[in-house]
């Protein structure tokens, strides 16, 4: 998409001209343009495939094979919450409705200004602390529907500007 290509451009171009066109470097690039822009541009994919002279599918094969990549733009603020089996048992489903009805976003969502985007993900591992919610890598334990809105809160955030 046009609009896309040029809104991140700069980090695309800064991103590969860091590298050598080698196909072993893929990896790290994408690492990096993910770092910039919060999430892999379709536009930024297609650009390595090119810099590397490789097709795109395996590039794209690449950015879908690994968990840590996003193909669609993620917030300021990327929110997920557990919904494996100990978590969902201790209501992860109220902290998805609470964000929801705060902040107005559903799972795979991202709020209008780009603040906070959410993604429902199956057990981390930390059940003993269910149910768990993750933001940008730090992890917040047994939180509660109440307990989702002070955490949006620390996060230097007026909940009350996303109310609808
Ligand atoms: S089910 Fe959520 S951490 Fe295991």
């Amino acid at each position: 998409m046009a609009g896309e290509a040029s809104r991140y451009q700069a980090e695309i171009e800064s991103t590969i001209q860091n590298y050598p066109g080698e196909q072993r470097y893929v990896l790290a690039m994408m690492q990096d343009l993910q770092r910039k822009c919060n999430y892999l541009p379709r536009e930024g994919l297609e650009q390595i495939a090119r810099y590397v002279d490789t097709p795109f599918a395996r590039v794209y094969a690449m950015a879908t094979f690994y968990k840590a990549f996003s193909l669609t733009p993620r917030g300021q603020f990327h929110m997920k919450v557990c919904d494996g089996t100990a978590c969902h048992i201790k209501s992860s489903a109220v902290i998805i409705d609470q964000i929801y009805n705060t902040l107005g976003i559903k799972p795979g969502e991202t709020t209008e200004d780009g603040k906070f985007s959410l993604e429902t993900v199956n057990c981390i591992g930390a059940c003993a602390i269910a149910p768990v919610v993750v933001i940008n890598d730090k992890v917040y334990s047994k939180v509660s529907s109440s307990g989702i809105l002070d955490i949006v809160n620390t996060l230097g955030v007026n909940v009350d500007e996303y109310h609808q």
